[in-house]
């Protein structure tokens, strides 16, 4: 049974998509669910049975009995949905094309290249526990359940690092240098003994006495829409709005945390605003569609929500999930017809799920 080519939605507008999106997702009914990140545009958002932050959506579907987990999200995402779901059922991406730039910052080969170099100055296996930023492919995960490493996410960071700590004295943590030196500094661990892991230079670009007195080597990957919010912007928001807050994701830079009130997860940035007195003022360093729908949300209580930055910073992977490649991705599940269908390879995802699950036992 050949699929619906996705030539056929290129043309349509972005409104002509929304009645087919609706009218594909009630002849699925209950065998599909759409899980959305909160960085997701607003046509698509609107859309999701489910949302939530990367340890949310994770939970989420292992929770699920859908027999179609239609993913409104990322790659590495996507990835999780179908390692920690049912045998029988399927994780569609609607964009194969919507990955992570951070997550690509990390390839399997660097992380055990580093892991041969670390081997010439202490024993890995028994002193560095690898952490994995969730957003990473599944074989770097894979790579962490062989090497008794874990998974976090930007909710669970401390928690994990407590117990990557106490089980070895040291962590590689990557591929997001910005969350482990927040997270490390948060557990009072001194910046001289953070570095940063090059991994384009050889031993990382350190010395032998380096790696012996570091507690994080800090992969050098970073996210590039988190790199545009700047302290500078803060400090000038903070002259003009003395009484409001600033709340930032930790995927932005040390200073950006540090000027901040509030740093948490895209889930803790909405519950945090939520929560706030009436007529409150915020300053938010994160992806701009989450920002504008929650400026729009908390509207009718007086809140005043500001997006930190003066450029339009979006995930353009995430953007790549429009209502058209939604309709097509639909369309085809209500004939029958698979598409864009995420399959994590059995022993990879075996090993990976270990280091997920030991994530989600200590989260
Ligand atoms: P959250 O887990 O906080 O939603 O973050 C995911 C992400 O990719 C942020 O850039
Ligand atoms: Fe990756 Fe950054 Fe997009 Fe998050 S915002 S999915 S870290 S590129």
């Amino acid at each position: 049974m050949s699929t619906i080519a996705f030539d056929r939605y290129k043309p349509l507008q972005d409104d002509a998509c929304q009645e087919r999106i609706l009218a594909a997702r009630a002849r699925l009914g209950q065998r599909a669910v759409i899980l959305g990140h909160h960085y997701q545009r607003a046509d698509v958002y609107r859309h999701a049975d489910l949302t939530g932050d990367s340890l949310r959506l994770s939970k989420l579907a292992v929770q699920t009995d859908a027999q179609y987990i239609v993913f409104c999200g990322v790659h590495f995402m996507a990835e999780v949905a179908d390692i920690l779901s049912k045998p029988e059922q399927k994780v569609i991406l609607p964009d194969l094309s919507a990955g992570c730039s951070m997550a690509d910052m990390a390839s399997l080969a660097k992380v055990e290249r580093a892991w041969r170099e670390l081997k010439q100055v202490l024993d890995p296996d028994q002193a560095v526990t690898p952490v994995t930023y969730i957003n990473s492919a599944a074989d770097i995960k894979a790579f962490c359940g062989e090497h008794g490493g874990i998974v976090c996410t930007s909710s669970n960071a401390r928690q994990i690092l407590d117990w990557s700590f106490s089980r070895r004295e040291k962590v590689l943590f990557f591929p997001d240098q910005h969350l482990g030196r927040w997270t490390g500094y948060l557990m009072n661990i001194p910046l001289s003994e953070m570095l940063v892991w090059d991994p384009d230079q050889e031993m990382g670009g350190l010395t032998a006495q380096q790696i012996k007195m570091a507690k994080i080597l800090l992969w050098k990957g970073h996210c590039s829409v988190h790199q545009m919010f700047q302290a500078q912007h803060i400090l000038r928001w903070r002259q003009q709005n003395p009484s409001g807050m600033v709340i930032s994701h930790p995927e932005c830079n040390f200073e950006v945390c540090k000027l901040s009130d509030y740093v948490g997860s895209t889930d803790y940035i909405i519950k945090t605003i939520a929560a706030s007195a009436p007529g409150s003022r915020w300053l938010v360093g994160t992806e701009l569609n989450l920002v504008n729908r929650i400026a729009e949300e908390f509207k009718p209580q007086g809140k005043v929500v500001q997006f930190m930055a003066s450029t339009v910073c979006m995930c353009s992977t995430m953007q790549r999930i429009d209502p058209q490649h939604l309709a097509w991705a639909l369309e085809n599940l209500a004939e029958g017809k698979i598409i864009n269908q995420i399959t994590v390879p059995p022993h990879e995802a075996k090993l990976a799920r270990i280091a997920l699950d030991r994530m989600l036992a200590v989260s």
